[in-house]
Formats: structure tokens, sequence, C-alpha cells
């Protein structure tokens, strides 16, 4: 690791947890913790507390917790390394560490040719040779500044870049992999030329693949994106993500587009909390994203029918974690990018400003090829609206559509309200807390002496002195670091121990303890309860080891030893020491 485990704990030690979060999400006091909203999942009212004295934050609902690090990592999608940065930025300690590229090291070669490319792509553009293309982004009103913006830039002629790189001395191998050469029975070629380059950045901000358009003539296709690679995963970024966040937060509210060039075309009116989704079927990894920019959805896809299509496909991914967008729908099938050219800034911010809501969008969606005057088709329209509201959690809403539905239809109100599942939204939403039912009598006393563990180096202590080891493959490992860590620092500071763990699974088995709601108060007899049942648990496996090893044993003098042991481990057991 790059960074020392003191550093982390310097950093952590400099910033205050509550300060921290409260500058992402909204805080309010409540005894002696801090509570809000959780960003982690779909939250309602405050499941998330913040705790000033112990330096870490818990959500009792969905189970996330951690510390400062931990909460910074998770908001802004960074590693370790990058969260000690902005953390080390706020409370003035450098962290001197080539951050992101140290921890993907791993594929620095590939982020580096892909910057290479850009800036190779983006000189061309100002080169001669770049004349025409330099004219189609003129006619399509695209002036310096967004072609800085947005890195724009062009590719010529076959097996320029090929030559470049392999200048620079980059590895067959690592070239391959960008996708950016493909190689063919004659060898390797470029696979973008005559194309205006459009880079594509991933939730850090890097280049990691391009999206080529043509510009001179028209060809089937339009646009060439890269292929996945084991940077690029298509599925799992959003256009513009990076960029959009900080303006996601101040605006509170995200726009949702198809296309890039309808990104870029929306900066140029300074609207720039967007995405796209780049013309391909949203993912629920996609869904996630939007909903970690802002819990404001809108939705402004294309204008023609396969734009309310994606939009409909998207809403409902949406709504299946909680978001119920709001919709706009541009007319005579324009996308962003030409209504804005059209019709300019101010009708653009009109349609922000009058959005429809998701049910209200559905309703004109469901009316399509209906005839309201049949009423074959109107109890189908009601149906069809009654499905719909059933996946939507917000009570409201219901209320609000079905009154509409009811006036538009004449259907009495409280007949539509009987249609409607009984939404236990809840038992959905906290898996957790019957996953807690699960326990058996020795996940329990584990669960319990590992909270007692992470918060005072006495129990650490009994559980050395006492315990063999825990029952449940997790527990037992987690138990291992608490102890080791012990060893190593004298004692346990929770905040401090979250960031020494380093394994993803051992942390998330801290955290699912940590965020259980357990009482913060414990008396010794009921640690010593917990250690005895453990006790039992290691007494009775080792009785079960030694009577196999007894049938399996045919020396008798032996046979009488082992049984004499477990005679020994009986006793042991009744006196409990
Ligand atoms: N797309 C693609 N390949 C195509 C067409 C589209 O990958 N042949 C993707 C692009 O990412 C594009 C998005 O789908 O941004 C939306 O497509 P479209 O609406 O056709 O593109 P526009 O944004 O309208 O692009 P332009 O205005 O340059 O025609
Ligand atoms: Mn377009």
């Amino acid at each position: 690791m790059p960074v020392s485990q003191d550093l982390a704990t310097t950093i952590r030690n400099s910033v205050d947890i509550v300060e921290i979060v409260s500058g992402y999400i909204p805080l309010t006091q409540r005894g002696k913790n801090f509570v809000g909203v959780c960003p982690f999942h779909d939250d309602h009212s405050p499941s998330m507390s913040v705790s000033k004295d112990k330096q870490i934050y818990k959500c009792f609902s969905c189970g996330a917790a951690g510390n400062v690090i931990n909460f910074v990592m998770d908001y802004e999608h960074v590693s370790f390394i990058d969260a000690l940065n902005i953390l080390g930025e706020k409370c003035g300690i450098k962290v001197n560490s080539k951050s992101k590229i140290s921890e993907s090291n791993k594929f620095k070669a590939l982020y580096e040719i892909f910057e290479l490319s850009n800036k190779f792509y983006q000189n061309n553009l100002n080169t001669s040779m770049g004349l025409s293309a330099k004219e189609y982004l003129k006619k399509r009103n695209i002036d310096q500044n967004i072609i800085k913006e947005f890195g724009i830039g062009l590719s010529l002629i076959k097996n320029d870049l090929l030559s470049q790189l392999l200048i620079k001395k980059y590895a067959e191998e690592d070239i391959k992999k960008t996708g950016l050469i493909l190689k063919t029975d004659y060898g390797y070629h470029d696979i973008y030329t005559h194309r205006i380059m459009f880079p594509i950045h991933d939730l850090n901000g890097r280049v990691v693949a391009f999206s080529g358009r043509i510009y001179e003539h028209t060809d089937n296709s339009k646009y060439i994106n890269s292929m996945e690679s084991p940077i690029f995963k298509k599925g799992e970024m959003l256009y513009h993500y990076h960029f959009a966040r900080e303006e996601c937060r101040l605006k509170k509210s995200v726009i949702v587009m198809e296309g890039f060039m309808d990104v870029i075309r929306a900066s140029t009116i300074g609207i720039k909390n967007t995405v796209a989704t780049m013309g391909t079927a949203i993912t629920k990894n996609q869904a996630n994203l939007i909903k970690r920019l802002s819990n404001n959805v809108i939705l402004c896809f294309d204008g023609d029918s396969a734009g309310e299509k994606a939009t409909l496909a998207c809403a409902n991914e949406l709504i299946s974690i909680g978001v119920t967008p709001k919709v706009i729908r541009l007319k005579d099938n324009l996308d962003p990018d030409e209504y804005i050219l059209k019709y300019g800034k101010d009708a653009f911010l009109n349609e922000i400003d009058n959005a429809l809501g998701f049910m209200d969008f559905k309703m004109l969606n469901l009316k399509n090829n209906k005839n309201m005057n049949n009423n074959t088709d109107v109890s189908r329209y009601i149906k069809e609206v009654i499905d719909s509201l059933n996946k939507i959690e917000d009570d409201i809403l219901k209320e609000v559509t079905i009154n509409k539905v009811s006036k538009e239809t004449g259907v009495d109100k409280e007949f539509l309200k009987s249609k409607l599942e009984k939404h236990e939204y809840k038992e959905i939403k906290k898996p957790k807390l019957k996953e807690k039912k699960h326990f058996d009598k020795y996940q329990k006393a584990e669960v319990r002496l590992i909270f007692y563990m992470l918060k005072d180096k006495e129990v650490v202590k009994l559980y050395r002195k006492k315990i063999t080891y825990m029952p449940t493959l997790k527990y037992r490992n987690l138990a291992r670091i608490i102890d080791y860590y012990v060893k190593n620092n004298g004692d346990i500071v929770l905040a401090d121990f979250l960031t020494f763990i380093t394994d993803t699974d051992d942390y998330k088995t801290a955290t699912e303890i940590i965020s259980l709601n357990i009482k913060e108060n414990y008396t010794k007899d009921e640690i010593i309860d917990y250690i005895n049942v453990i006790k039992e648990y290691n007494i009775d496996s080792e009785k079960n080891r030694l009577k196999t090893l007894m049938e399996k044993e045919t020396d008798p003098k032996k046979k009488i030893e082992i049984a004499q042991k477990i005679l020994d481990l009986k006793v042991r057991g009744e006196r409990n020491d």
C-alpha cells in the first residue's frame, strides 16, 4: 500500500466526520448523535446515524457503515487514496501519492494510451487537415470553447495513431487491449479514420473510450464506439458523469439524455447537470449512478417514439430502485440538441420547469392508441394505470393519480383505490432486519461478542483468553483481525480499525455487525455468557472430533487415552472455565 496506515489515521483524526458528512447530506442533531437520510439506499426517513464520539456512521436500514474515509469513498465513488486526498485537502495534509494511477497500476498503460490518443486527436483538429471537420463543427454551432471543454478531436489517416503509439514504445499487447487498433490479416491498423472524436470519460474523469462520428459523408455507422475493455464497461458508466456531479449537487437535480451531442448542446446554454446513456438500454448499474447524482431525476430523451420507449424503460429501472423521475417530451420528434438549436435556451428551461410527473407521462402514454370513448379501452387503461401505481412507493402520488383517473373516466375513487395493492414497502426495504432472525444461538453470541470487542479492548482480551475459535467462518476471520489489531496497537479505536481492514468481505462483516441495533452498554456477565455459548461450541466440536478419532482407533490403549480426553472436556464444559 503506497499510503501508510498512520497517514490515514492522522487524516481521519484531523477531520470531523459530522462536518464532512454534513457537507454531502443535511444532518440534524438527535441526542448525542446526528441523523440524516442515507445516501446509500433509497431512504426517505433519516436512517443514517453519525456519531461524533466514535467518528463513524451507520445506517440502520441498509447496513452501510464506516468511518469518514469509507463515507467519502462510497459517496464519491473513489479509491481509498483518492478519499484521503479529498480529506487531506480539507485539513491541509498532503497525501504524497500518485493517487488514481497507483491504485490502477494494472491498467496504467491503457489509461496513458487513451490520454495520449485524446491529445493526438485533439491536435489533429487544429491542423490544416482538420479544416473540413472544423467547418462541420462550426455548422453544428460547436465553438472553440465547447471543443475544448469536451476534448473533441479528429482522427485522420490510416495507422496514424498506431505509429504514434509505437514510437512511444507502448507494448503491442496494451495497444491491442484499448481497442483503438485492430488486427487483421494484413497486420494492425487504426480503428478510427476520418471521424470526429468524442472522448468518453469514466466515473473518475479519465478517458477510457471514444465515440467517432462521420462528418464528410453519410454511412450506416454514424458513430463508432470503442469496444469494451478492462477499463471501459459501457453498462457501468454514463457520459459526462464525472463532470456533472458537482453541478447536480448544486442544482439538486440531474437531467438524463440519450446522446452525448445533447449533453454537449445543453452545456452551450449553461445546463451542465446532465448525463447521457449513449443510446443503449439503461442498466441497473446506470440507474444507481443516476440516483447517486440526485434523487430528483428528469428524463429528457429524444422526442420520437424510440425516445418515448427509452423513457419508459429508464423510468421503470429507476422506479425499481425507488426513484420516480420526471419526464420531458420534446415536440416535433426533436432531440434536445435540435430543440435547443431551434427554440433556444428559454424554451428549453421552460421545458425543464414544466417537466411532467412520471404518472402524468405514463397516463398520456397509456392513452396512446386507445379510444377513450370505448369501454373496453377505458377499462384496459384503468388496469394499466393501477398496475403502474402498484410499482410506486409514493402514497401521495397514488392518491393524486387516482383522483385524476377517477375524474377522467368517471369511475368511483374508492373503487379505484380498492384495486391498489397494499404496499408493504418496509419489508422489502429492510432485509437486514429479517436476516437477524436467522441467527442461531452461536451466531447471536458471536455477533454480540464482536460488537463489544469493537468497543473495548478488555472484551478482546477475554476473547483471546477463553475462545479457541468462532464457530462461523466470517466471524472467526473478523475476530482474529480484531485480536491482531489490538495486539499491535494496544487498543481498539473503531474508526481507525475500519481503515485497517483490507479485505472487502471482512469489511462487510464488520459493517454488518456495527449497524445492528444492539445496545451500547453491556455488563461483564453478558460477555461471559456469550463466551460460554461459543466455548460450548468449541468443546462440542472438539468432542466430536475426538469421537471420530476414537472410532477409527484400533489400539485399545490409545482408545482409552482419547476417551479420557473426551471426559476431561465434558468436565471442563460443565465447570465452564
Ligand atoms: N449511437 C451509436 N451509434 C449510432 C447511433 C447512435 O453509438 N450509430 C449512440 C451515440 O452514443 C449517440 C446516442 O446513441 O450519442 C444517441 O443517438 P442519436 O440520437 O442517433 O445521436 P445524436 O445525439 O442525435 O447525434 P447527432 O446529433 O450527431 O446525429
Ligand atoms: Mn442529434
